[in-house]
């Protein structure tokens, strides 16, 4: 008789982003005559840049030549990606980062959701409320949380640090010391930001209380201000309490293409039971060359691409593009008299649901009276109900189009 891992019967309906999406087709299926803007899920939707297209080009004609054509790649990805990522995203910024302590992979989420296989199943997490779901849920899968708590409406033995407009989205440090912290900055869903002095308060907590920091850096090419650090390795010490992940999905619109990398410190450890320092680069690789096959070499060329100079150039473009649809939701929604947070440092606005509406309620009321679909706050936590998130992902056009018809509804 086979039998299943109990811990999936603790997860709460569905995954948030499958739900709200199976909603918003619900809605499209009874109203056929409306065109629904999505600024639900944060998917890219300019298409890839010039430079990006001629490598993948370029990378395809010489997988159909015999000397030209890669079967498996290298386990942690291909050295000439590795080393433009060292050279630019950390060498620039005066961060040591090395070539080899670089992982190539196809996901931030798939990464956030499978580092913590590295750590005992007795550890406490950390997490921030509102938070990207797939923390919270891979921990739950893994049995390192408890039972879903109804009358709080989260799970018990995770550690929530609730961040809302009341502490400035500037959550305390936990008084209970948990072993791992997931921190999200710029922060998906909330757009907002930690300096780099604040970030320094995480790291010498995590130093000074052996935690560990898993830092999801996805959304740092969207930080237009200079005192936001785009690493937590730009953080003095980070090196020793903090792992990072990154993503090409949202920096280059690779949400369809697939290229994201994750970077452990060679000198990271943690403690195995008989209190040895276990090495986490090497727990990571080890696990990386089991289950994951690498990154295809044509996108991994197409990756590449994006460090080009001229590549450089169209990348930014696209944020650019994107960042200006943030301005037109915050203003075109602040002028409606929705108090809005985020989206100066980040591609998702946080918007206060007006008057007495609770995240679903208002996400159904504007589904229904606009055509417009966010995702409900309190999707990502207790601390998100009265919040609802939109991205700045869609086209401007239909950006234009969204802030007007909020803008015609009375509240
Ligand atoms: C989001 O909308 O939060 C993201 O697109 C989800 C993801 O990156 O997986």
């Amino acid at each position: 008789m086979s039998k299943i891992n109990e811990n999936f019967n603790k997860l709460q309906s569905g995954y948030l982003f499958a739900t709200t999406a199976k909603k918003v087709g619900a809605f499209s299926a009874a109203n056929p005559d409306k065109k629904v803007i999505k600024m639900s899920i944060g998917d890219a939707t300019q298409p890839l840049a010039p430079a990006v297209i001629a490598a993948i080009k370029k990378a395809a004609d010489e997988m159909g030549t015999l000397e030209g054509f890669r079967g498996y790649g290298p386990d942690f990805g291909y050295d000439f990606l590795r080393e433009v990522i060292a050279e630019n995203d950390f060498k620039a910024r005066g961060v040591d980062i090395s070539a080899d302590e670089i992982f190539i992979s196809d996901s931030a989420k798939c990464d956030t959701g499978n580092i913590q296989e590295l750590f005992s199943t007795d550890l406490t997490i950390a997490v921030l409320d509102p938070v990207y779901p797939t923390y919270v849920d891979t921990n739950v899968m893994a049995g390192r949380t408890g039972d879903y708590n109804p009358a709080r409406g989260n799970f018990d033995g995770i550690i929530y640090m609730p961040a809302s407009a009341e502490n400035g989205f500037k959550p305390a440090l936990p008084k209970e010391v948990p072993g791992l912290i997931y921190l999200c900055y710029p922060n998906n869903p909330t757009g907002t930001t930690l300096s780099k002095s604040e970030l320094s308060t995480w790291v010498d907590y995590a130093k000074k209380n052996g935690s560990l920091i898993l830092f999801d850096a996805a959304y740092e090419a969207y930080i237009s201000h200079a005192d936001i650090p785009h690493s937590i390795y730009e953080i003095e010490g980070a090196k020793d309490v903090a792992i990072e992940f990154r993503s090409f999905s949202k920096t280059a619109g690779f949400t369809g293409t697939r290229c994201a990398f994750t970077v452990i410190p060679k000198g990271l450890t943690a403690k195995d039971a008989s209190g040895n320092d276990v090495s986490l680069h090497g727990l990571w690789g080890r696990r990386m060359s089991t289950k994951f096959n690498g990154v295809p070499y044509i996108i991994q060329r197409a990756a590449e691409a994006c460090y080009s100079p001229e590549g450089k150039v169209q990348l930014k473009q696209t944020i650019d593009y994107y960042m200006n649809n943030a301005k037109i939701l915050r203003e075109g929604l602040t002028a409606a008299g929705i108090s809005c947070y985020g989206g100066v440092d980040a591609p998702y606005i946080w918007i206060k649901t007006p008057g007495d509406f609770g995240s679903w309620d208002f996400f159904d009321y504007l589904l229904a009276n606009t055509a417009v679909a966010g995702t409900p706050g309190v999707g990502f936590g207790n601390a998100g109900e009265g919040y609802l998130r939109l991205t700045a992902f869609n086209t401007t056009e239909n950006t234009l189009e969204a802030v007007a018809r909020i803008q015609k509804l009375k509240f």
